[in-house]
C-alpha cells in the first residue's frame, strides 16, 4: 500500500448526489445519494461492479454529464468550499484543468482529432498558465518522456490518430499530469496499456502524491486498490454501500457486498486479480427493489432486508449500509 500523505483537510466533499438519466425505458437513477470527502494528498479507490456508477459519479464531480439525456437531481460537489454545480462556467474551465482533471477510458473523450499532440499540449497549457509558446512546447514534450512516449519531441508533430491507443491514452495522462492539479479523477485509467506502462503511470501517480495531489481512482483491479490506495469507497446499485480505510476494509469487510467482492477473488491472488463475478445479477436501475439492493444475492438477508432500504450506519471513518450494523454503529 502506497505511504500515506494524507491530512484530514477535506479536499472535495460531494453531498447527497443524485444523477439520473432520461431514456426510452424510463428514469435510470444512475446515482442516488451519494456522499463522498476526498482528502488532501489520498488516493481514493472507487470499486464496485460494471454499471453502478461509479463513472457517472465521477463525471458529475467534474460537471461533464452530458445533459440531455443527464440530470444532475440534487446535491453539491463542494471543491475547498465552492459549489462546482453551481458556480458560472467560465470559473469551472479555470478550475477543470488547473485545480482537477480527469483521466478517462476512452483518450479520445479528452483530445481533439484535428490537431497535432503538440498544439494540443501548447494550447492546454497557455490556457492554465502565463507561458510562453516554446516553453510550453519543451515542457510538454518533457511529459510525454515522462509518461514513457519514447521519440517524444517527434510525437509532438502526430495527430492522434497515428498513435496507439496506449499512446493515445499516454498523452491524455500527461495532459493531466503536467498542470499539477490538486485532484486527480482517474477512471479505469490503465486498462488499455500493457503491464510495463501500466506501472509506469503508477509509478508517476505515486510521485505526483508526495506533492500532496489527492486522487481517485476508479477501478476493477482489486491489486490496484490494495498497491494505491489509503481508503476504498465501494458503490453498488447506484449507492455508496461501503467506505473504510483499504486495511479495514480488506481485513473487516462489513458489507456483505465488499465480503462478496473479497471472496470472490482467487485464494491467495487478493492483491493481484480483478474483480470476478458475484452470484446472482445486479438489480435494474430502471425497477430497484424497495428493501436492500443487495438482499437478493446476500446470505444474511432477513426479511427487514427485503422491505426497508437500509440507512448509512457510521462509526469513526467507516461507514456502511447495512442493518447487520446497526448495532455495532450508530446511524
Ligand atoms: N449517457 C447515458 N445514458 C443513459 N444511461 C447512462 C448513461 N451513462 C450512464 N448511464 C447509466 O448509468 C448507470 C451507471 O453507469 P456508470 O457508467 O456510472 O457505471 P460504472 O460503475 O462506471 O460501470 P463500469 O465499471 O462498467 O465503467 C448505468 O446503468 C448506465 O447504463
Ligand atoms: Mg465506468
Amino acid at each position: 500500500m502506497s505511504e500515506g500523505a494524507r491530512t484530514d483537510e477535506v479536499l472535495l466533499s460531494i453531498r447527497d448526489l443524485c444523477v439520473s438519466f432520461d431514456t426510452d425505458d424510463g428514469q435510470v437513477d444512475a446515482v442516488e445519494h451519494v456522499s463522498l470527502d476526498v482528502y488532501r494528498g489520498e488516493v481514493l479507490g472507487l470499486v464496485g461492479e460494471s454499471g453502478c456508477g461509479k463513472s457517472v459519479t465521477a463525471l458529475s464531480a467534474m460537471r461533464l454529464i452530458p445533459s440531455p439525456p443527464g440530470r444532475i437531481l440534487s446535491g453539491q460537489v463542494m471543491l475547498d468550499g465552492q459549489n462546482l454545480l453551481t458556480m458560472p462556467l467560465n470559473n469551472l474551465r479555470k478550475v477543470r484543468g488547473a485545480r482537477m482533471g480527469m483521466i478517462f477510458q476512452e483518450p479520445m473523450t479528452a483530445l481533439s482529432p484535428l490537431h497535432r499532440v503538440g498544439r494540443q499540449l501548447v494550447e492546454t497549457l497557455q490556457l492554465h498558465r502565463d507561458i510562453s509558446r516554446s516553453d510550453a512546447w519543451t515542457l510538454g514534450e518533457e511529459w510525454l518522456s515522462k509518461v514513457g512516449i519514447p521519440d517524444a519531441a517527434e510525437r509532438m508533430y502526430a495527430y492522434p490518430f497515428q498513435l496507439s491507443g496506449g499512446m493515445r491514452q499516454r498523452v491524455m495522462i500527461a495532459m493531466v499530469l503536467m498542470l499539477d492539479p490538486d485532484l486527480v479523477i482517474a477512471d479505469e485509467p490503465t486498462t488499455a496499456l500493457d503491464v510495463t506502462v501500466q506501472a509506469q503511470i503508477f509509478d508517476l501517480m505515486r510521485a505526483m502524491k508526495k506533492k500532496d495531489t489527492s486522487l481517485v481512482l476508479i477501478t476493477h483491479d482489486m491489486g490496484v486498490v490494495w498497491e494505491m490506495c489509503t481508503r476504498v469507497a465501494v458503490m453498488y446499485a447506484s449507492e455508496i454501500v461501503e467506505t473504510g480505510d483499504v486495511h479495514d476494509i480488506y481485513d473487516r469487510p462489513q458489507h456483505p457486498y465488499t465480503s462478496a467482492l473479497l471472496a470472490s477473488l482467487p485464494v491467495h491472488a487478493k492483491h493481484q486479480s480483478r474483480l470476478q463475478t458475484i452470484a446472482g445479477q445486479v438489480p435494474s436501475p430502471l425497477d430497484y427493489p424497495a428493501g436492500c439492493r443487495f438482499c437478493d444475492r446476500c446470505e444474511h438477508a432477513f426479511d427487514r432486508c427485503r422491505v426497508e432500504h437500509p440507512p448509512v450506519y457510521v462509526h469513526g471513518n467507516r461507514l456502511v449500509r447495512c442493518f447487520l450494523r446497526e448495532k455495532e454503529l450508530q446511524s
